[in-house]
């Protein structure tokens, strides 16, 4: 099962990809958490990324194509994998579509979920992340067993730099401008299912299995 995630900034692709993983075991690979890892690290690809990422613009294709393509030929990818945040413009695409012809395999289903412009930036203003493992929480919607700290692993939860309302909107611009015409690239591929993701987020991921099975 190789399943994309779309879906603007916050509409919720990380918390409907993580239960997916869960429920179907297969690895949830989050191009945003690989990044913001690298950068809690202090890596030369973390240094790279860091100034995009701050000011809502998309990190350079030529810096997240190849970290994608190499992970999903790790061992644990052979059953399937989702892709949280990639591709994310259509020369990712065309090169993720490139390296899984020469693997001899496809994507399977690219889920769309959508959210308005206005309940996004409501939504980011409550999220909490874990940069140790990548959970996501909301102070009303998904809040931790307790404040401030990651149900998972324990780790303190804080507030992405990226969530700043300014920086959010610019984010939106982006999606609109660069990543939204990937819904129409997955369209014309006949493999596009769009969710409505302003639902309670329980409801939504009924809505996802529903689609992919049991
Ligand atoms: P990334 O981390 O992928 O950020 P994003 O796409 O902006 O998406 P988010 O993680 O902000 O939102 P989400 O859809 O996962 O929502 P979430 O589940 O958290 O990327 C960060 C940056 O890295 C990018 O801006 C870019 O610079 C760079 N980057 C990454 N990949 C790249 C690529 N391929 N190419 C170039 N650059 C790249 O939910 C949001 C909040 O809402 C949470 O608090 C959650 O609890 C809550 N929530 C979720 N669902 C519901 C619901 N149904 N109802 C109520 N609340 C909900
Ligand atoms: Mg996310």
């Amino acid at each position: 099962m190789k399943i994309i995630m779309l879906g603007a900034p916050g509409a919720g692709k990380g918390t409907q990809a993580e239960k997916i993983a869960e429920k179907y075991q297969i690895p949830h690979i989050s191009t945003g958490d690989i990044f913001r890892h690298n950068i809690s690290e202090g890596t030369a690809l973390g240094k790279k990324a860091e100034g995009y990422i701050d000011q809502g613009l998309l990190v350079p294709d030529e810096l997240v194509v190849d970290l994608v393509v190499d992970r999903i030929h790790q061992p644990d990818c052979t059953k399937g994998y989702i892709l949280d945040g990639f591709p994310r413009t259509i020369p990712q695409a065309q090169y993720l579509d490139k390296a899984l012809k020469e693997m001899g395999t496809n994507v399977k289903w690219a889920i769309d979920v959508h959210v308005p412009d206005e309940e996004i930036i409501r939504r980011m203003s409550g999220r909490r992340a874990c940069l140790n493992c990548g959970a996501t929480y909301h102070i009303e919607h998904a809040a931790p067993e307790k404040e401030g700290v990651c149900d998972k692993c324990g780790e303190e939860l804080v507030q992405r730099e990226d969530d700043h309302p300014e920086t959010v909107k610019k984010r939106l611009e982006v999606y609109h401008e660069q990543t939204q015409p990937l819904i129409a690239y997955y369209r014309d591929k006949g493999i596009l299912k769009v969710i409505d993701g302003t639902m309670d987020l329980e409801d939504v991921f009924k809505c996802i299995v529903a689609f992919l099975g049991e």
